[in-house]
């Protein structure tokens, strides 16, 4: 079957975070936030609809299906054998962050993270009365690395307790390799760092690059790690949250039960979550994801060759994985303070300025390509105008 990712509804005033229109105008394309703007997979639709049919909403244990569904996601996909015992659900992956960092960490602790970086998950950081710590990564030739020596300088002077993950990474698209990860998990096993892994961005690859779990890294990953993900990025189901966490190592497990329990997400789960991540994760719409990364894959690689094609001063750097394209604007002459307000005002485009990601991101602006073809030629063509009209003489 062939999915209709070239039409879309308009959002502009249906409530959509990404698609909000500012005072006074109709006009500007949404390539913010991150989610897409195509339809779901058709089982999601059914799946829903037999809990609307069925339209009783008791207190419920997860089905048995649900562990299923999730358990052969993992073994089918990355050959990771998990365990019912690991799971454990909070209704949002940054609410499951911010419990984990207080369950693995104390007050006035540091945390290590990569930047640039997700600005929610510093901000939740530092709620949490933890000092963020920064381990900037290194750009060559497109392509953005950890630096390995800060990585373990970092850790050896300020012995934060816990090490925050972002793989695929969060807004450069990096998908750490093996090699990387197993670094990473070896360094933080020597300072006795836990490791808490965000994944979300999971679902959506290219290429050869291919999502490795944490836990499935190495035994000693097993024991320092714990996953955090949700299905809503890769099947665009982001207003049915569902925070999955994965912990192996039993005592990570007990301390973890012990601490979330009192919480009570685990018995009170949204049975519209539960039926959209049971069918999806269960293989009903491996189709739909094939084809959906197959149409973004073409969106990025048209976005690069139409910005060299136009000679746009402005450097997009090809994620590896999920939809956003982190592109280097510092050749373009507009001020990085003013990045965000000038797409949004001489283009109409509304998209994240770096500045949002920390320092690191500077003269970056953050772009969501998750959009129909259609929107993207427009969006490039008010790129070209702004710059030929604009840019020269008025910023
Ligand atoms: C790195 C990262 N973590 C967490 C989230 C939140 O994900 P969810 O809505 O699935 O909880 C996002 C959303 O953009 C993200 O980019």
């Amino acid at each position: 079957m062939d999915y209709r990712f070239d039409q879309a509804l308009d959002h502009r005033n249906d409530g959509s975070i990404r698609w909000e229109q500012p005072p006074g105008r109709d006009d500007i394309i949404g390539m913010g936030t991150a989610d897409m703007d195509f339809e779901c997979a058709p089982c999601i639709k059914e799946a829903l609809r037999a809990v609307a049919e069925e339209n009783i909403y008791h207190y419920r244990f997860k089905p048995e299906g649900y562990y299923q569904s999730v358990i052969r996601w993992f073994r089918d996909k990355y050959g990771l054998e998990i365990k019912k015992e690991w799971m454990s659900n909070v209704p949002g992956t940054i609410g499951a962050i911010r419990l984990a960092l207080e369950r693995f960490s104390r007050e006035g602790d540091y945390v290590l993270m990569q930047s640039p970086y997700f600005a929610p998950l510093k901000n939740t950081i530092i709620g949490a009365g933890r000092h963020f710590l920064e381990n900037p990564m290194m750009e060559t030739n497109g392509i953005f690395e950890i630096d390995f020596e800060d990585f373990e300088e970092k850790i050896r002077i300020n012995r934060p307790s816990v090490f925050l993950l972002v793989n695929p990474q969060n807004p450069t698209g990096r998908v750490f390799t093996m090699e990387e990860l197993d670094r990473m998990v070896e360094i933080c096993a020597k300072y006795h760092v836990k490791i808490l892994s965000d994944e979300v961005h999971f679902l959506v690859t290219y290429e050869e690059h291919k999502h490795i779990p944490i836990l499935a890294v190495s035994e000693t990953a097993r024991k320092i790690a714990v996953q955090i993900f949700s299905f809503s990025k890769g099947f665009n189901i982001m207003s049915l949250p569902h925070g999955i966490v994965l912990i192996s190592d039993r005592e990570m497990q007990e301390q973890w039960m012990e601490f979330l329990t009192p919480y009570s997400f685990g018995y009170a789960s949204n049975s519209f979550a539960i039926a959209a991540v049971t069918s999806a994760a269960g293989g009903a719409a491996d189709a739909w994801l094939d084809q959906v990364n197959a149409y973004l894959y073409e969106n990025r690689e048209l976005f690069l060759a139409e910005v060299k094609r136009r000679k746009l001063p402005i450097r997009p750097i090809r994620p590896e994985a999920g939809f956003l394209y982190w592109i280097d604007c510092r050749e373009s002459k507009i001020a990085p303070e003013l990045l965000g307000e000038c797409f949004m005002e001489k283009a109409g485009i509304r998209l994240n300025n770096g500045l949002d990601h920390g320092e690191a991101g500077r003269g970056f602006v953050r772009l969501n390509f998750a959009v129909t073809r259609t929107k993207l030629l427009e969006a490039l063509d008010r790129m070209e105008e702004m710059f030929r009209r604009f840019v020269d003489h008025s910023i």
